[in-house]
């Protein structure tokens, strides 16, 4: 056991800090190949965002898939974040003395298990709150498949230029009204669905052709079941002004208006 401990350190201390980086992109990369494989895209296109939890690539279609182009977004499994976590593992190993196998389990769960056990459920979480939302007629990605730490989706944006999200982009006064109305609309259907985005901000809205559409849904919160879900509409709403006080324009006071759709579509009594 202590062989193995000491084998997997000094393979740590061998490799190179900068081929290692190099090698979990590659990494990453490689989890479309059994969609090619599988025949839903046939050529990776470009990157779009590599971000902490997840890279984006612009992908070419298979023709099955009856669209040009599609947006891939690959999760990074837990082991490609941080290994802190796993210190505390080796740790009892090396300092406990006698192997308590079952604390070693325990902690095993806690830590690889338990981490892997979250990815998948953020992942179908972000799949399954994007087909509720896209079959309720919402401005979001339409999805097309979940396949391992990947879900392919509708691409927004062409070939050359992805869309950029609206943080970036200055819009015309009377098309920014348009869209805020819009994007309002959208949370109040997201409620009406049972969803709080919780990471609504100018950041997770793309624009393209003078829409708004609304990505990114792994945190998304069920009102239900949720204590945090109200603080969160609330919070949202908010983050959606941030970007839009700086046209002349109406806002909706975040409180109030999360309280009037709150009570159409969760608690009358709130
Ligand atoms: N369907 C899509 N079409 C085009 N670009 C997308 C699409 N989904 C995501 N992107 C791009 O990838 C970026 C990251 O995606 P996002 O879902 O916000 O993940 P995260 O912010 O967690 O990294 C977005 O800001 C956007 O630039
Ligand atoms: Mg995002």
């Amino acid at each position: 056991m202590g062989g193995y401990i000491e084998e997997r350190e000094e393979l740590e201390r061998r490799r190179k800090p900068k081929e290692e980086e190099l090698s979990v992109e590659e990494e990453l990369l490689s989890r479309l190949d059994p969609l090619i494989e599988d025949r839903f895209i046939v050529e990776v296109i470009r990157p779009i965002k590599a971000g902490k939890e997840a890279v984006v690539y612009c992908c070419r279609a298979h023709p099955s898939i009856e669209r040009e182009l599609v947006a891939a977004k690959i999760f990074r499994p837990p082991e490609m974040r941080s290994f802190k976590k796993d210190g505390i593992y080796r740790q009892g190993r090396e300092h406990m003395g006698p192997v308590d196998a079952r604390l070693l389990r325990g902690l095993a769960k806690k830590t690889r298990g338990g981490k892997l056990q979250r990815f998948n459920a953020w992942i179908s979480h972000e799949m399954k709150t994007l087909e509720i939302l896209h079959r309720a007629g919402a401005d979001v990605p339409e999805p097309i498949e979940r396949h391992g730490p990947v879900i392919l989706m509708e691409y927004i944006g062409t070939e050359e230029d992805p869309a950029p999200v609206l943080v970036g982009v200055t819009l015309g006064e009377d098309e920014a009204r348009g869209i805020y109305r819009r994007l309002l609309n959208n949370v109040d259907l997201f409620l009406a669905n049972n969803r709080v985005h919780s990471d609504l901000s100018a950041y997770n809205v793309l624009y393209s052709n003078g829409r708004g559409v609304i990505i990114d849904f792994p945190q998304a919160v069920d009102p239900r079941y949720n204590d945090d879900a109200f603080d969160l509409l609330v919070r949202d709403i908010k983050n959606l002004n941030a970007y839009f006080e700086d046209y002349d324009m109406e806002l909706v006071d975040p409180i109030e208006h999360s309280l009037s759709i709150w009570r159409k579509h969760v608690d009358p009594l709130r």
